[in-house]
């Protein structure tokens, strides 16, 4: 991608500084399969500790690190429950079924968010003719509902009133940096309340590829063989884990930076007629933006944005997403703000 754009399609978009292509290239390496990687070992440690977990199992992808610990928690014709617009549901093409063999239940929450009383509604009394529900899914920062932030007061009673039951919990905390840095409550503090975590290092924190999932040793056990069979072990991987390390290193703290300048966007552009942002849901680094009031259809406003170099992502049939990352700095969201402005202020003039 040309340079020239402001890109604020994801935080995947990132490219590995020059120091962490450093950190790559001097990556100590053995064959990870054999468990012989230094640098895999150490960022899984890392992980742990971060997270007070026993142990961690580095993988390639979000995805990954959701579907493996999905695939370790249950078996064939368990039910999960998630939440409706989470990320399980809607963009790992149907894993959890094809690869899993489990039944998703989706609930609404608000802004992402499940309450304690709405999941305990939805767990499955036990009976020969029904799917028992064995897992619930929480996401963390919430990316569909705009990098919204799970509160972590819900989490504990979520736990509290499942736990008994035997259910187990996951969280796809790919952004739970973010959640964080924004809140000040520990990843652990997090973490604690979660029979299995992944974290993604390719997103808020800017490396190139790789996610974590953590746990306790024999739910490792069992991720590192579903890993394996997910086509997921890797060899002399310390090359990318050294992206990892780097990363929570020394882009975590920063992301506070993102979180301020997401806000300086959806500010200015709640100042512009005919579009809409939801500033209660601008918590971290996502912002969604409603263009519904302009009358100009998604893929109209994302060419427009694109002709004046700004790059944006389809969010829904009236929504546009923008999301504030590494590479791009304040003035970068002020130059934004100008294209939004010459767009749907006066949109005749095009
Ligand atoms: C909340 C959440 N979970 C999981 C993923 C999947 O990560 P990956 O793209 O590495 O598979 C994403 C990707 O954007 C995400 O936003």
């Amino acid at each position: 991608m040309n340079q020239k754009f402001i890109d604020l399609r994801s935080d995947t978009v990132t490219k590995p500084s020059k120091a962490m292509r450093q950190a790559i290239a001097e990556a100590e390496v053995g064959d990870d399969v054999f468990e012989d990687d230094p640098t895999v070992q150490k960022l899984e440690e890392m992980v742990s500790e971060l997270l007070g977990k026993e142990k961690s199992l580095f993988v390639p992808s979000g995805t990954m690190a959701n579907e493996v610990a999905i695939k370790s928690w249950t078996e064939p014709g368990d039910e999960v429950v998630l939440e409706v617009d989470s990320h399980i549901y809607n963009y790992e093409v149907g894993a959890p079924s094809v690869l899993c063999g489990v039944q998703m239940h989706t609930l609404k929450g608000k802004r992402g968010v499940l309450s304690a009383e709405q999941i305990l509604d939805h767990i499955r009394p036990q009976d020969i003719h029904i799917p028992p529900t064995t897992l619930i899914c929480l996401e963390n920062t919430h990316n569909r509902a705009g990098g919204t932030i799970y509160p972590i007061e819900e989490i504990k009673k979520i736990r509290e009133a499942t736990k008994p039951l035997g259910i187990k919990m996951h969280l796809d905390g790919a952004r739970l940096w973010n959640a964080t840095v924004a809140t000040g409550i520990p990843l652990d503090q997090y973490a604690r309340w979660f029979d299995s975590v992944s974290v993604c290092l390719s997103k808020a924190l800017g490396a190139p590829i790789g996610s974590v999932i953590t746990g306790d040793s024999d739910f490792i056990q069992t991720a590192r063989r579903n890993r394996k069979m997910f086509g997921g072990g890797m060899r002399q991987v310390g090359i990318i884990a050294a992206a990892g390390i780097y990363a929570i290193e020394n882009n975590f703290n920063r992301l506070i930076e993102d979180h301020r300048n997401a806000k300086a966007l959806a500010e200015g552009l709640s100042k512009i007629p005919k579009i809409s942002v939801d500033l209660e849901s601008v918590q971290t680094n996502i912002v969604v933006i409603d263009i519904k009031e302009s009358g100009m259809e998604v893929e109209e406003a994302l060419e427009k944005l694109k002709e004046r170099n700004v790059l944006a992502v389809p969010f829904g049939k009236t929504q546009i997403r923008c999301v504030t990352h590494l590479d791009v700095n304040r003035d970068d969201i002020y130059q934004a703000l100008e294209v939004f402005k010459q767009i749907f202020e006066n949109p005749s003039k095009d």
